[in-house]
């Protein structure tokens, strides 16, 4: 069977996922663009908007639940059948996050929520502080799921790291949170796939975990500075 390519590139994530081979696989971890007008300059959860790169691109809400369903079904394709997928979603356009799962026709087995600090403050609703995470997979009788921790709950309170004096790109997840992830639904060698791989986090945690690793973005300097990243892990 054909395997597929190693390593991170610039493209778009569903033209890339088209020349990945069926069933090549063994996990996917993304969190994918949300369609909320998101602004890379506005200073969000990162403090000082002026050392975030620009240049975040985002889906508009008309397109969300098309561009969606199309990533969504090639994901389950190029997963291996034993694979999984960790998707994550804010609650905007969870909807169209569900919709296209059930319709490739992945199971979902849990519903996580991630709790993080850090929310946008507000003066009429609440602030939200969440995101969904949906643990997804191909077949309900063979999929890796090593049970490191005796009672793994599926609320994950896990803060968001601070990057002081730093450059960044505006929506990194904690390295704890994929490492959690990868520690639970993979093992050393397996080969690890973020379609919208931003600054590169899951690349990073898969390689100082001894997974291989496969990551597209559409902003070539999310990609240069994920190399970068990448390039300290010996
Ligand atoms: C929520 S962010 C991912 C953040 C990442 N998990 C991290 O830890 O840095 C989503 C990323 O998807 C990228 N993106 C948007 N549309 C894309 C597309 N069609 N193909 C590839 N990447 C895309 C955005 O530029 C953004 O960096």
């Amino acid at each position: 069977m054909a395997t597929a390519p190693e390593g991170i590139y610039h493209g778009d994530a569903l033209t890339l996922m088209g020349e990945i081979p069926d069933g090549s696989i063994d996990l996917i971890v993304t969190d994918p663009p949300f369609a909320i007008d998101f602004r890379a300059q506005r200073g969000n959860y990162n403090r000082t908007g002026s050392r975030v790169i620009e240049g975040y691109r985002e889906i508009p809400e008309a397109e969300y639940a098309a561009f969606t369903k199309a990533w969504v079904r090639e994901a389950c394709r190029i997963l291996r059948d034993s694979g999984s997928m960790y998707l994550f979603s804010g609650w905007n356009n969870l909807k169209d996050i569900l919709n296209a799962v059930d319709d490739a026709g992945f199971i979902t087995i849990n519903h996580l929520i991630w709790k993080y600090q850090f929310g946008v403050f507000t003066r009429r609703k609440y602030v939200t502080s969440h995101y969904h995470i949906l643990f997804v997979v191909k077949d309900r009788t063979r999929y890796t799921f090593n049970k490191v921790e005796h009672y793994p709950e599926d609320v994950w309170v896990i803060n968001r790291e601070y990057w002081t004096g730093r450059k960044k790109t505006p929506t990194k997840l904690p390295m704890e949170l994929v490492r959690k992830i990868l520690r639970f639904s993979s093992n050393p060698g397996d080969l690890i796939l973020d379609p919208f791989l931003g600054s590169g986090t899951v690349a990073v945690a898969s390689k100082e975990m001894g997974r291989r690793y496969l990551g597209f973005e559409i902003v070539e300097d999310y990609i240069q500075f994920a190399k970068e990243r990448l390039d300290q892990i010996a």
